[in-house]
């Protein structure tokens, strides 16, 4: 019985590090979908005109984007500013990809 206890303490406890990996809002989301949608937009070329290089240097984890709401919520401004017609599961696969390769939120 005791056993038994100690098994779901240990499988709850390990729960949020299992998730730990994606932030929650981004769970779902479709990575090959948001990849096709940040090269379709050129977003990185239009940042590269800005900051030069690959573009990149226009996600500054460290700045005003710093959680992953703040992030996704900074696509959803830039596709509706750019009226880019996103669906709100487009911006979420965007945002996710962002984060995959830039900001690494937790
Ligand atoms: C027409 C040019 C243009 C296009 C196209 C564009 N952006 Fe931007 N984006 C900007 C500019 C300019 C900024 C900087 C705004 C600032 O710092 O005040 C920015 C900033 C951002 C930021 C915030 C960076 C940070 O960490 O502060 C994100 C995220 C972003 N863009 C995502 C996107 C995505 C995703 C796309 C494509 C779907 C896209 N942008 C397309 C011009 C553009």
């Amino acid at each position: 019985m005791k056993k038994a206890i100690a098994t779901v303490l240990f499988g709850l406890a390990c729960l949020p590090v299992a998730f730990a990996q994606q932030p929650g809002i981004f769970k779902d989301a479709d990575h090959k979908l948001g990849e096709k949608l940040v090269a379709e937009h050129k977003c990185d070329t239009c940042h590269a005109r800005k900051v030069g290089g690959d573009g990149t240097a226009i996600y500054k984890p460290q700045g005003k984007i710093n959680t992953a709401g703040a992030l996704r919520g900074m696509v959803d401004y830039c596709s509706t500013e750019l009226n880019l017609g996103f669906f709100p599961e487009d911006t979420t696969a965007v945002a996710a990809v962002l984060n995959k390769r830039h900001y690494k939120f937790k």
